[in-house]
Formats: structure tokens, sequence, C-alpha cells
């Protein structure tokens, strides 16, 4: 097994260059289902999810190859349209597939997917989107079976902004008789760069970014060449870090335009923070102050995939945050793993208070999510002493090299194998 050894209590200095963002590329991978040509994407992250992501196109009988940091696919091969349940157990984020594959081949076969570690994930809105615009879907045997003779453009209205909804509903209406309208659609910069990458492709999809988007159908789709946006979660993450150690970081490539949010709360505890064209810098000296209640929501709200992250950044600060995850039921599963490390924090199903503590101390922990885990090593960078953190499976779902990165910052991080 292999473990991340972080010795912490000293200032990070240092700069990096910003990953491509995983949950950019995952809908972008199955959008390449659509396209009948070689699509390369440049800035793409070597994580397990994009590894499981290829792995379903190879399954459905694409090609897919990697030349440094480009990944080319090529979907012309396509002859099958069932998602193995090894792999939908793999990764249930795979279900944006079934928009694109239903749209390609008229049929689509997945596993139900599961909750995860965060939630119990339901897709009833993907469901009945996809219901809406023709498919037949049956679930039986814990199966998704979808048909149809056709699928037709319309308007859809979603009950709530699902970020993987949106995405499933845009890549099926790109293969719908007429215009598709998504009404209450989720607005996340990745949903920005999805679109930008069919629109790159030929297709005409409108409105991303905004709470309607259009998407005419029956484009033909052609292969090109499309780098992939900047993690703003790995970015959130970095300033978190420095946040929570002190010092003084930049990050190549990050966009504060999609950070908003996050920026300001680490603004509010004391970080001082700017932009240029090449990316965004972050001082933190002395001690974060706590800041006003943070509730997750979905874009431009604060983002809950960075709800960890700060909580970790501001385990030492004076005074109490607040937090409020309203995203996922089962979010701060991180907590009792930061409490072992000194931190007084106190759950109230969906609120968590924090209460600032003048030091923490390296512990051996776990990850038990992807944030969270994430969360567990900007605790670490502030931690006296030795921190250990194990089942580093989830972390490497979402992060490219969190070792490499955190040392490229001035964290002493290795990785070992125990
Ligand atoms: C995407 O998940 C991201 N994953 C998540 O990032 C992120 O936390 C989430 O969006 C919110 O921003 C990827 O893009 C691969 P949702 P997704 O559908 O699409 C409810 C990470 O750490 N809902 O916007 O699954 C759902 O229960 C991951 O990188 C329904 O009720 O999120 C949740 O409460 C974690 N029915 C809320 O909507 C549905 O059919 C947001 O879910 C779909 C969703």
């Amino acid at each position: 097994m292999e473990e991340l050894v972080i010795r912490g209590g000293r200032p990070l200095k240092g700069e990096v260059t910003v990953q491509g963002a995983k949950n950019s590329v995952l809908p972008i991978l199955a959008a390449a289902v659509l396209v009948k040509g070689e699509v390369t994407l440049t800035r793409c992250p070597r994580l397990r999810d994009v590894e499981t992501s290829i792995q379903i196109l190879r399954e459905l009988g694409c090609s897919a190859a990697w030349d440094g940091d480009a990944l080319t696919v090529d979907a012309s091969g396509l002859c099958a349209c069932a998602i193995s349940d090894a792999l939908m157990r793999e990764m249930r984020s795979s279900v944006v597939f079934l928009g694109a594959v239903l749209a390609r081949c008229g049929e689509a076969e997945c596993g139900m997917p599961g909750g995860c570690e965060i939630g119990s994930r339901p897709i009833d809105l993907h469901l009945s989107g996809l219901r809406a615009m023709g498919a037949e879907i049956r679930e039986e045997g814990g199966a998704l079976r979808c048909g149809c003779r056709r699928l037709r453009g319309r308007e859809i209205v979603l009950s709530a902004p699902s970020v993987g909804a949106t995405e499933n509903l845009m890549l099926a209406a790109c293969g719908a008789d007429g215009a598709t309208v998504i009404s209450n659609a989720a607005r996340e910069p990745e949903i920005v760069d999805l679109a930008g990458f069919l629109n790159a492709c030929g297709a005409d999809v409108r409105g991303a970014g905004n709470s309607t988007v259009t998407v005419a159908g029956k484009r033909v789709l052609r292969g090109c060449t499309y780098p992939v946006m900047p993690d703003r979660i790995a970015a959130a993450t970095y300033l978190c870090a420095a946040a929570s150690a002190g010092g003084e970081i930049y990050l190549r490539d990050a966009k504060e335009g999609h950070l908003r949010a996050a920026v300001a709360a680490l603004r509010e505890s004391g970080c001082q923070i700017a932009s240029d064209a090449g990316g965004i810098s972050c001082r933190a000296t002395g001690q974060r102050k706590a800041v006003a209640p943070v509730r997750t929501a979905p874009y431009p709200g604060f983002p809950t995939d960075a709800q960890s992250v700060l909580m970790a950044a501001l385990l030492r600060a004076d005074g109490a945050t607040v937090f409020e995850e309203n995203l996922f039921e089962s979010r701060y599963r991180h907590v009792g793993e930061l409490r072992r490390m000194g931190a007084d924090i106190r759950v109230f199903g969906r609120v968590a208070v924090v209460n600032g503590v003048s030091d923490l101390h390296g512990a051996a922990v776990e990850c038990t999510d992807l944030r969270g885990g994430a969360a567990l090593c900007v605790a670490a960078l502030a931690a006296e002493g030795e921190t250990r953190v194990g089942c580093l499976r989830h972390i490497d779902r979402g992060y490219e090299d969190l070792r490499r990165d955190l040392s490229l910052l001035g964290g002493d991080v290795v990785r070992v194998n125990t």
C-alpha cells in the first residue's frame, strides 16, 4: 500500500502548473463518442478516472492513445453500446456516456451507477430528461437498458441544476432531431468547456454557462484538437494549502474567474490573492481569520468540491467558521480524520462548525473520498511533525500527482510504499 508522508510546519514557496480539469475531461471523453474521427485533447490529466474512461471507450470499440499530455481518441470504429458493470462500479460518473451512446447508436446499456462515499448520487434527472427526448429506459437487474428509434429535440426543465444531467442531455441532444432547450441547466465552467469542445467539432451549442442551454441536433461532428480547461478544484486545493501552511505560491494557468467564491473566502481569511494573465498568486502570512458562513451551492455559489480543503485551511484560524453542505448528504467524512490531527470540528447534519485551534499535530490518517483526502494533505502541511496519509486511490482519481505538485509548492511530501 502507498502513503503520502508529509512533514508540516513550514511555509510553502513555489509555483506549479495546474493540471487539466477532471470534471471537464470526463464529459468531453464521453462526447468523443459522437465524433467519427480523431479528437486530440491537450492538457489531459493522467488520472484514474481518465484511465477508466479510456477503458470504456475501448470497450465500445474506440481507440485511445497518449502522446505526452495529449490524448487522442478515435470513435470511428465504435461497434458496441454497452458499458460493463465493473467499469460503472469503478466510476459512477460513467453514466454521462449514456446520452452520447444513445445519440450515436440508438441504444445503450450500463450498470446502474450506485452511490459513492459522499452520497446516494441519484440520476433521476438524467433519466427523466432522456425519456422526455424519446428514449425508452428500463431499469432491471441493476442495469439500465435504453433504446430509442429517434431522439427528439425538445425543451427540458431540470428541477435542479445538475451538472451531470446537463452534460448527459447536451450530448443526447447532439443526436436528436431538432433543437433541445435545457432550462435550469448547470452553469459550471466545465459545462462551458464541454460546449467549447462540441462546437470545435462542429456542433451548435449556445448559452453554456447560463441557465438555458440550446443544442441544435444532427450536426455532423468532426475531429479536432482541444485544450482541456485548467482544474479549478485543484487550483482551490493549492490555494488552501498556502492558506493552511502560510507562504507564497503561484498557480500557472489557474483562472480566478472560475473560482470567485473560493477566492473571496480565502481573501476574507487574510490571504492576499492576485491574478494576472498567466495565473493566480497567493500570499498567506500570520494567522488565518475565521470567515462568514460557507454555504455550498451550484455555480457560481461556493463549490462543494472545495468545502473540505477550505475547512482544512481554517483549522487554526482565529475564530469559528460555519460550513453548510447543501449538495451532498455525506460530505463531512474527512472530519473524523482531521480530528485525529487535533482539529476542533462539530458536525450537526449538514452543518459543521470549525473552531480554530492553536496547533495541529501529525497523525496517521486515511482518505475517505477524493476531496476529503486532499483536505488531509492541506491540514498536514500546517501540522507539527509527520502525517501519514493512506488510501491514496481516492486522491489518485482526481489529482494527477498531488505529491509532485505540493512538493513544487515547497511542501515536504514523499510517497512511500508501506
Ligand atoms: C459533478 O457531479 C462533479 N463530478 C462533482 O465533483 C461535483 O461535486 C458536482 O458536479 C457538483 O458540482 C463530475 O463532474 C464528474 P450534480 P454530479 O448532478 O454531476 C442531485 C469531485 O469531487 N441530483 O450536479 O454528480 C445530487 O444528489 C466530484 O470532483 C439529483 O437529485 O453532480 C446532488 O445533490 C464530486 N438527481 C446535486 O443534484 C440527479 O439526477 C448535485 O449533483 C442528479 C443530481
